[in-house]
């Protein structure tokens, strides 16, 4: 595939073969731009900062690092390489040649499902758009924006497909992507985890731990899809997207591993370090509108979707030997007549279900090992997930209560105990308050530890970021 680095807009995808696209496309850049201007980071956008750049999709070497200023930043369209003789991987029509156009029926759904990955790519942006005024340090401001510009790429993805693909009502549906706001109520973000404020540091790494996970489970399962391009864009994304989960990751680990440390010397709150319980509860609030994300526990679309071969299970065809799902049942818990109760349901409307599952696992994963540093610091207390119905808007446990174990609960038991569960206003004022800005290398705010190593074989103290 060639790379077209210095196009107007860097592609692989022999854009300037399509005249049409090409223009449709260059018609919205400036748009773009005017978007990222106003709703990109504050302050920052005429600073050089350390970034990363997509500049190929091989596994090795596909990134290049440099200084560059944001609104500079080589946004582009990048897929991998299309696979020879692909084939739909599942379905009803699996082993049917992979489809190059949009399936004529499945136009609106898909177009659906593309807008509202698409959505949440800007919407991630505009909420962690202060952040960077209170960044604790360096390193952190850096990975900040690395997130931020390659979210800004996965838009220009979902705006390709939209363009390339769904003809006029793709380029209404692009344009709208830059009109929609996180958080405004007249013309709020789709998901509603995409509303949320993500205006201090423990937020913005319980959010790329748990909301960017999502992302990688949403697009894992599309980077199986029989729709051919859309799997290629999917399967590019994943590659950046594993950037935003190990900060989330190991930001939340390094402030376990701070607040641990002010465990032995006194009281963390008068040392000026962050509680494990507020820790837990920005857990158990971003991890339950995260499982919101994956949407019903029973649905019809999943197995319509899986039928079409348009949106698989994750790892679909390495996990998988038997890829129709037709005629197996899933077990499930859900609320029947006050009391919880397990139902089985035809598997290929539990598959929301099941890619929740996997994702559940995969947070275990980090859960532990922030519970390995608590133990490395000698801090006998863990964290831990709460169970998924806790606290759920969207699905079958919405609109009933739930203590952290699962156990169904009265809404004035709740809210009796949602003060110890969820972070309050008082928990969010004392993490703000603990918000300041480091801005010189090689220093580190109080409340976290610095991390292992720095960035692609740089120091920590190394000037990510020139201010
Ligand atoms: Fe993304
Ligand atoms: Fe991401």
């Amino acid at each position: 595939m060639d790379m077209n680095l210095y196009d107007r807009i860097p592609n692989n995808v022999n854009l300037s073969e399509d005249k049409k696209l090409q223009r449709a496309l260059e018609k919205w850049l400036p748009n773009y731009l005017d978007w990222w201007r106003e709703m990109g980071p504050e302050g920052f956008q005429e600073k050089d900062v350390w970034l990363r750049t997509a500049v190929d999709v091989g596994s090795d070497g596909w990134a290049h690092f440099d200084y560059v200023k944001m609104p500079d930043y080589r946004w582009g369209i990048f897929l991998e390489p299309p696979q020879p003789d692909a084939k739909v991987g599942f379905g009803d029509n699996y082993g049917r040649p992979a489809y190059q156009e949009v399936p004529g029926e499945f136009r609106n759904a898909l177009r659906r499902i593309i807008v509202t990955q698409g959505d949440t790519e800007p919407a991630s942006v505009e909420q962690q758009r202060q952040l960077g005024k209170t960044c604790p340090s360096l390193y952190d401001l850096r990975n900040l924006f690395q997130v931020n510009v390659e979210e800004g790429r996965h838009l220009w993805a979902m705006v390709y497909l939209l363009h390339g693909y769904f003809g006029r009502d793709g380029r209404d549906e692009a344009d709208e992507l830059l009109e929609r706001r996180s958080g405004n109520p007249d013309k709020p973000r789709i998901l509603e985890a995409f509303n949320q404020p993500c205006d201090d540091w423990l937020n913005f790494f319980a959010f790329t731990m748990f909301t960017d996970r999502d992302g990688k489970y949403q697009l894992s399962a599309l980077a199986e899809s029989g729709f051919e391009p859309l799997a290629r864009t999917c399967q590019f994304m994943l590659t950046e997207e594993a950037h935003h989960m190990f900060v989330g990751d190991t930001g939340l680990g390094r402030v376990c591993r701070r607040t641990a440390q002010l465990m032995k010397q006194g009281d963390v709150r008068e040392l000026g370090g962050i509680p494990l319980d507020i820790i837990q509860k920005y857990i158990n609030f971003w991890f339950s509108y995260s499982l919101d994300l994956f949407g019903g526990e029973i649905s019809s679309n999943s197995a319509d979707f899986f039928a079409a071969g348009l949106k698989g299970r994750y790892k679909e065809r390495e996990q998988y030997s038997e890829h129709s799902a037709s005629n197996q049942n899933f077990t499930m818990t859900v609320v029947e007549d006050g009391q919880l109760k397990t139902r089985e349901v035809p598997l290929r409307n539990a598959l929301n279900e099941v890619l929740r599952g996997e994702y559940v696992k995969d947070c275990e994963k980090g859960l532990a090992r922030w519970n390995k540093v608590l133990a490395g610091e000698r801090a006998s207390e863990r964290l831990y997930l709460p169970n998924p119905r806790f606290h759920r808007h969207v699905g079958e446990f919405a609109g009933h209560a739930f203590d952290l174990e699962g156990n169904l609960i009265s809404k004035e038991e709740f809210e009796k105990h949602k003060s110890e569960w969820l972070p309050t206003m008082e928990d969010r004022e004392y993490v703000r308050s603990l918000m300041h800005p480091v801005f010189e290398p090689g220093k580190i705010a109080n409340w976290i530890a610095p991390p292992a190593a720095g960035i692609k074989g740089k120091p920590f103290e190394f000037e990510y970021v020139r201010l």
